[in-house]
């Protein structure tokens, strides 16, 4: 079996639907629940044979032990974190605590179980480490993209901790011997992104007729990829990704902010017009500006292209009309998470099963 972490999250929860459906070999979604976490995600895997899920968080060194002296995993794959840059503003404690001292933990423990493992187990065995093109800090307009030997300049605390788990990855396939690989993608969006992040954020907003926060004046760019392609791009750097390599993963679709929101409203526009007949656009309002807020995000995909054949399925302007849709489909969830009655759920399922 497979371990994930962090499979509650926005992507982790895409990974496990995906590999589900794809794969014949149970998955063990180790997740902490933070705010972020959301069992709802995985509702329709619940009572699959093939998905298992502990409520431990990577912090809890003797809880990890636990879990892979049970259930020996083939690959440990770690997605969990604190994510959200201006939440790492505002605190960004709980980061260090995750992202770095987490990391450290789960490496600890991945290292002491590997080091035991017969030497066929030890040979096949994969620790692979989910990461962000935000460690290498910010591009001006005429830079060239971010590749995997781009110096890491981390400009927020978000990417600041996120550097470090990288590094420690490094470190353990240097100085131990552990097989590792690490992914650095750009900004996700797709089904299950928890409406703290741009595009839900937006989408969610319009809807609900209040205002469409852009911060400064909305000329910051990221490269944008629909969540699955990501998924996929993991699956193959798992599979065939050389040891104690880094692969960088973009969907070559860099957008300023105000065209992602400008496209959301009009798609809205067309697939659920205003009752006052007037557009979205109108609730767009400039806000202050996020501090140390990087430009430019871009990421040159040549490596995992080229070693290991991956291309993103999906282009903007295709992604995000499916994640449109699927917002439209599901205002309960959002609604849930918005008025916290998903917190409720989780006690009604799993607050007598201890
Ligand atoms: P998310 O915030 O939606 O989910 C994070 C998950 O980790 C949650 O389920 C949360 O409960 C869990 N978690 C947090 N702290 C934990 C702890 N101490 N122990 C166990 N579980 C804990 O994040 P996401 O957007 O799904 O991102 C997943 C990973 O991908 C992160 O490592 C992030 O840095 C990376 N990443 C995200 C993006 C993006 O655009 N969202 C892009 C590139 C890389
Ligand atoms: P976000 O989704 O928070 O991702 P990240 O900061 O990791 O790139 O933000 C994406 C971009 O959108 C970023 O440049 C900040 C900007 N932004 C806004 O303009 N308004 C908002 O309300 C949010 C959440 C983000």
């Amino acid at each position: 079996m497979i371990f994930v972490t962090g499979g509650a999250g926005f992507i982790g929860s895409n990974f496990i639907l995906n590999w589900i459906k794809k794969h014949n070999e149970p998955v063990l979604n180790i997740d902490k629940l933070t705010y972020a976490g959301n069992l709802e995600n995985l509702k329709s895997v619940e009572n699959n044979p093939n998905y298992l899920f502990a409520k431990t968080d990577l912090l809890d060194l003797a809880g990890l032990e636990k879990l892979v002296n049970e259930h020996k995993p083939r690959a440990i794959l770690n997605f969990a974190a604190e994510s959200h840059v201006d939440r790492s503003i505002h605190g960004p404690g709980d980061f260090i605590q995750t992202n770095i001292v987490g990391t450290f933990n789960l490496l600890q423990v991945t290292k002491d179980y590997w080091s035991q493992l017969p030497d066929v187990e030890k040979k096949s065995f994969r620790f692979l480490h989910v990461s962000t093109d935000e460690v290498y800090g910010s591009l001006e307009l005429n830079d060239a993209p971010f590749s995997e030997t781009t110096p890491y300049a981390p400009n927020s605390p978000y990417s600041a901790s996120k550097a470090s788990s990288d590094h420690l990855v490094r470190a353990y396939h240097h100085t131990y011997g552990l097989p590792t690989v690490t992914t650095n993608c750009s900004n996700n969006y797709g089904p299950y992104q928890f409406p703290e992040k741009l595009i839900p954020l937006v989408i969610h907003n319009a809807l609900k007729g209040k205002d469409l926060p852009i911060y400064g004046d909305g000329s910051n760019i990221r490269d944008w990829l629909y969540v699955v392609d990501h998924c996929d791009a993991i699956e193959l750097a798992l599979e065939k990704g050389r040891l104690g390599e880094t692969y960088n993963v973009g969907g070559w679709n860099e957008k300023k902010n105000i065209e992602v929101v400008d496209t959301i409203c009009t798609t809205l526009d067309k697939l659920r017009p205003r009752a006052d007949g007037k557009s979205y656009l109108t609730q767009k309002v400039f806000v202050k500006d996020r501090p140390g807020h990087d430009k430019r995000y871009a990421i040159d995909a040549t490596k995992i292209e080229k070693e290991l054949g991956w291309k993103p399925a999906e282009n903007f302007e295709t992604g995000l009309a499916k994640t449109i849709k699927w917002y439209l489909d599901n205002e309960t969830w959002v609604g849930n998470i918005v008025s916290g009655n998903y917190r409720e759920w989780l006690d009604k399922n799993y607050g007598g099963r201890r």
